[in-house]
C-alpha cells in the first residue's frame, strides 16, 4: 500500500520501538518522512519537493515507468529461480558483457552489493588457493561478517583488522602522503601497495586478491590517479592475487565518460572480477559478479553448485534490462557527463568565494566537496559540514556526508539530476556558507568588543 497510514511522529515512536537504532536514520534529530519518488525528487508526507542529490540507486531516476513497467509485467507472468532456463537472465547477461572487456564474460546473479563481494571472496579464493586480502582505507564492501571483516570503516570500531587483511593507504591526492604536487602519485600509491604485499608475504601470507572501489567513495570521494589500478594490479597479480574492482557505487555511466569506472584508469586496466549492485536493478534488489572464465572454472570444479535463490530470477533480470534500455534511450552517461561538468563548474565557483570549500573533485555525476577549518592544514570542517548538511535538508535538498570522512560533501544523485537542479542546489549551498561567514564573522566582532 502506497503513501502514509500514520501521523509522522507515529512512524517515528514505532520505528523507535521496533528497529534497532543500529538501523540509522538519516537527520536522525529531524528525519524526513518520504512517501514518494519521482526522478530526481522525494516528496515528504506533506507534499514538499526534495532534490535528492543521495541516491545513487534510484540510478535512472526513482520510480521510473519504464523499469515499474518491466517490473510488472514480468511479476504478472513468472518469477521463479534460474534453474529453469529463461530467456530473461541469459539476454541480460549478453547485454551486460557487450559493457565490459571481453575476457569479462562469466556472469552470477545475486540480490545485493554485499552477495557479489562475497561471491568475489569465495572465487578469488578459489581460483588463487590463498586466503589473504588487501584493501584501503576507509573502504567499506558490505555488511556480511566476511566483509565486515575486508572493510576497515566498520572493523576498526569492532574486534580490529584479522591477520588475513592488509591495509593500504588511500590513493587521496589532497590529504594522502602523495599530493597534488607529487610528480608520479599514480606510481607512488601502487608502490604502498606492494610494500603491503611484500610485508604480508614476509610473514608468511598468501594474497588471494585487492579489493577496491573503482572510485572509493565510502572512503571520500576520491579519484584514484590515472594508472594506479594497473600499477596495482602488476603487484597484486605478481603475489598470485586477483583484482577485484567494486563498481558497486559507481558503475553503470555515472562516470559519464565510461560506462565502468575502472575504465578511467586507462585502456590497459582490466580487473579479474567486477561487482555490481545499487544502481543496476535502480531499486529492486539485483546484483551481479562478472569475471573470467578461467576464474569460474575454477570455482567450477569443486563440483559445489552455487545457487542463489533468487539470485537471476525473471523479475530481477527484466528490471536490470529495463534499466540498461533506460541509460541507452535516454543517454544517461552522456547526461553525466554534460551536467556533472557543469556542476564542477559551479562548485569550483564557489571554492574560489569560500575558503571552507579545501577540495572539489570528481568525474560526471559523482563528486565530492571537501570541507576544511583551514586551507593550509586541511582539517576537516566536520561539524560544519553536519550543519551545512542539515540547513540544506531545510531548503529541500538531500545531500550526504555518510562515511568516514564526515566533512565530505558526497553528490552522487539519480542521474537524471540536471542543469537546474545543480544551479539550485548551488546557489543554496551558497547562500548558506554566505550566512555561515557572516555568523562567524559578527561572533568575531563581538568577541574582539568584548
Ligand atoms: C562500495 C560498496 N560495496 C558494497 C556495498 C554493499 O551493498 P549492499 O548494501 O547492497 O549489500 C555497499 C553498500 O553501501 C557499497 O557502498
Amino acid at each position: 500500500m502506497a503513501g502514509a497510514r500514520h501521523a509522522k511522529a507515529d512512524t517515528l515512536a514505532l520505528r523507535l520501538r521496533l528497529l534497532s537504532s543500529s538501523c540509522r536514520l538519516f537527520f536522525p534529530e529531524a528525519p524526513v518522512k518520504i512517501v514518494r519518488g519521482q526522478g530526481q525528487y522525494l516528496y515528504d508526507e506533506q507534499g514538499a519537493e526534495y532534490i535528492d542529490c543521495i541516491n545513487n540507486v534510484a540510478h535512472v531516476g526513482h520510480c521510473h515507468p519504464l523499469v515499474v513497467q518491466a517490473a510488472h509485467e514480468q511479476n504478472q507472468v513468472l518469477n521463479t529461480n534460474s534453474r529453469y532456463l529463461h530467456d530473461n537472465i541469459v539476454d541480460y547477461a549478453q547485454r551486460l558483457s557487450k559493457t565490459l572487456p571481453e575476457k569479462l564474460c562469466v556472469f552470477y546473479f545475486l540480490n545485493s552489493g554485499s552477495e557479489a563481494n562475497d561471491l568475489a571472496l569465495r572465487l578469488a579464493r578459489q581460483y588463487t588457493g590463498h586466503q589473504d586480502v588487501v584493501v584501503l582505507e576507509h573502504a567499506y564492501h558490505g555488511h556480511l561478517s566476511s566483509l565486515i571483516d575486508i572493510s576497515p570503516y566498520k572493523f576498526q570500531h569492532l574486534d580490529g583488522q584479522k591477520e588475513w587483511v592488509h591495509v593500504a593507504p588511500l590513493p587521496d591526492t589532497y590529504r594522502g602522503p602523495y599530493r597534488e604536487d607529487h610528480p608520479d602519485p599514480a606510481v607512488a600509491y601502487a608502490n604502498e601497495v606492494k610494500r603491503v604485499v611484500s610485508s604480508a608475504r614476509e610473514k608468511g601470507r598468501k594474497i588471494a586478491a585487492f579489493f577496491a572501489e573503482s572510485l572509493p567513495s565510502v572512503g571520500g570521494q576520491i579519484i584514484p590517479p590515472a594508472g594506479y589500478f594497473s600499477h596495482v594490479a602488476q603487484h597484486i597479480r605478481r603475489a598470485g592475487g586477483l583484482f577485484v574492482a567494486d563498481e558497486i557505487q559507481v558503475g553503470f555511466g555515472r562516470v559519464g565518460k565510461h560506462f565502468w569506472a575502472f575504465q578511467l584508469q586507462g585502456e590497459d586496466f582490466i580487473p579479474d572480477i567486477v561487482t555490481m549492485g545499487k544502481s543496476i536493478g535502480n531499486g529492486h534488489p539485483v546484483a551481479c559478479v562478472a569475471t573470467t572464465q578461467a576464474v569460474s572454472r575454477a570455482f567450477e570444479s569443486t563440483g559445489v553448485e552455487y545457487f542463489n535463490t533468487f539470485g537471476g530470477s525473471p523479475v530481477s533480470c527484466a528490471v536490470g534490462l529495463a534499466v540498461l534500455d533506460v541509460l541507452e534511450k535516454e543517454q544517461l552517461q552522456a547526461h553525466a557527463s554534460y551536467v556533472g561538468s557543469f556542476l564542477m563548474e559551479l562548485l569550483q565557483q564557489q571554492k574560489e568565494k569560500h575558503p571552507i570549500i579545501g577540495d572539489v573533485r570528481g568525474v560526471g555525476l559523482f563528486i565530492g566537496v571537501d570541507l576544511v577549518k583551514d586551507e593550509s592544514t586541511r582539517t576537516p570542517a566536520t561539524e560544519e559540514a553536519d550543519y551545512l548538511v542539515s540547513r540544506l535538508k531545510e531548503n529541500c535538498i538531500l545531500l550526504s556526508t555518510d562515511g568516514p570522512g564526515r566533512n565530505i560533501l558526497k553528490f552522487k544523485p539519480p542521474m537524471c539530476f540536471n542543469r537546474d537542479n545543480a544551479r539550485h542546489v548551488v546557489a543554496m549551498l551558497d547562500a548558506i556558507l554566505t550566512d555561515m561567514e557572516e555568523k562567524l564573522r559578527s561572533c568575531e566582532t563581538l568577541r574582539l568588543q568584548a
